[in-house]
């Protein structure tokens, strides 16, 4: 039976995205769009009058959500995680991505490194919790070792009982698969397909979009919120670009920033949302200093983006908010709300203000995941064939489901 979240719950629900025994693999068998799902897609790709959302395969299928990986994820630039999660030299983690264990990594040089979190010899599987301290990644299976480039040290015995050490000999010896990853702000982004266009291309639009706040990506990552939702990760993106709920789901950010003040862009990668605010809102942990040197006009603009496909942003005159999402199969995410604030803020006196600022995001989510919740459980109705979008405020949200549709049809 599904269940529909109590946001109360949320607390007792959370939990860390960097655990991978909370995971859930999933099947990496290589399927095919059903003809059904191809006319579907189609209609999405029409222009915003005529077009209908993702079908309700793309939200309930496993065999679509298989797809999603392989055409999708695995060819785009994905957010895997955070360099705030190993801040030192030496420290790892492991992270599941559907069925692939991925290994995080912070080098002697402080460079993030990602690899495949396998060993070439047998396939063991190399790190199985966060560690820190570590000088070498040594697998638990038969003591291969390597060290944080992913090179091979060490593989006792190799040769037999008198080869202690088993240095490498070969011209080429077996090392860690290393992921092609970029690093925005904390975010560590990866490619593992190795064939997306370069990040500054990704990034492009996203860099222009944060250029008014100056110093965001600098910013200190001072809270973190956790949530498992009975969601599919695109509900979510949809639901975070959606400003006409505003009106009627959130009526004390309406109280402060009303919906018919937003307006939307859709560029390349991105869809941005605008809204005019006061740089001191009551509630909303206002008093803050904010990040230096902002002109008039950004420091009174909240600007708030999907970069395609799973990193979610809040640029305000002095903050930044995060929410990531990691797809945990077609009915459920798993969502980090991170935020960064400028390095004045940290400051004792500011602790109130920044309390209030994370508890404004707390009360805002909760409004929104019982919503989505219920979309998602409307997605299994043959009743709903994609939905209708409002030619001013759904323009965005079509933007988002035809890239989905884009990548799935390529
Ligand atoms: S599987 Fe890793 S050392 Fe054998
Ligand atoms: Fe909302």
């Amino acid at each position: 039976m599904h269940h529909v979240a109590d946001p109360r719950d949320v607390n007792r629900r959370s939990f860390c995205p960097m655990t991978p025994d909370t995971a859930i693999s999933v099947s990496a068998t290589r399927t095919c769009l059903c003809n059904a799902d191809i006319t579907a897609l189609k209609q999405v790709l029409s222009n915003t009058p005529n077009a209908r959302g993702l079908p309700n395969s793309a939200f309930t299928s496993d065999a679509f959500y298989d797809l999603e990986r392989e055409l999708l994820f695995t060819r785009t630039w994905f957010c895997i995680g955070f360099a705030s999660d190993i801040p030192d030299p030496g420290d790892v983690a492991p992270v599941w991505f559907g069925d692939l264990s991925i290994l995080l990594v912070r080098g002697d040089d402080e460079a993030v490194r990602v690899f495949h979190n396998i060993c070439p010899h047998r396939g063991m599987r190399l790190v199985r919790e966060p560690a820190k301290n570590k000088r070498v990644i040594a697998c638990p299976y038969h003591c291969w070792t390597f060290d944080k480039t992913g090179k091979l040290l060490r593989r006792p015995h190799f040769m037999g009982p008198g080869d202690a050490e088993g240095l490498p000999h070969e011209a080429d010896p077996p090392a860690l698969k290393e992921i092609r990853s970029a690093i925005w702000g904390d975010a560590i982004m990866i490619n593992i397909d190795g064939k997306a266009p370069d990040f500054a291309e990704h990034t492009r639009h996203l860099d222009a979009a944060a250029a008014p706040y100056g110093a965001v990506r600098e910013g200190h990552n001072t809270d973190n919120i956790d949530y498992v939702i009975d969601a599919n990760w695109k509900l979510i993106v949809e639901n975070f670009i959606d400003s006409y709920h505003v009106k009627w789901v959130h009526k004390a950010l309406e109280a402060s920033t009303p919906m018919a003040t937003y307006n939307h862009e859709t560029i390349g990668n991105i869809c941005v949302g605008r809204a005019p605010v006061a740089e001191a809102r009551a509630g909303y942990g206002g008093n803050m200093p904010g990040w230096p040197g902002l002109s008039q006009e950004a420091a009174g603009t909240l600007t708030y983006l999907a970069l395609f496909p799973n990193l979610l942003l809040v640029f305000s005159n002095d903050r930044m908010t995060c929410f990531h999402l990691m797809p945990d199969g077609p009915g459920r995410s798993r969502e980090r709300i991170k935020f960064y604030m400028p390095h004045d803020a940290l400051m004792p006196e500011f602790e109130t203000e920044r309390t209030e600022c994370v508890e404004s995001y707390r009360t805002l989510n909760d409004e929104d995941i019982w919503l989505v919740e219920e979309l998602q459980q409307s997605r299994r109705s043959p009743a709903f064939d994609g939905g209708r979008f409002s030619p001013h405020w759904d323009r965005i949200t079509h933007h988002f489901a035809k890239q989905v549709a884009e990548a799935l049809l390529a």
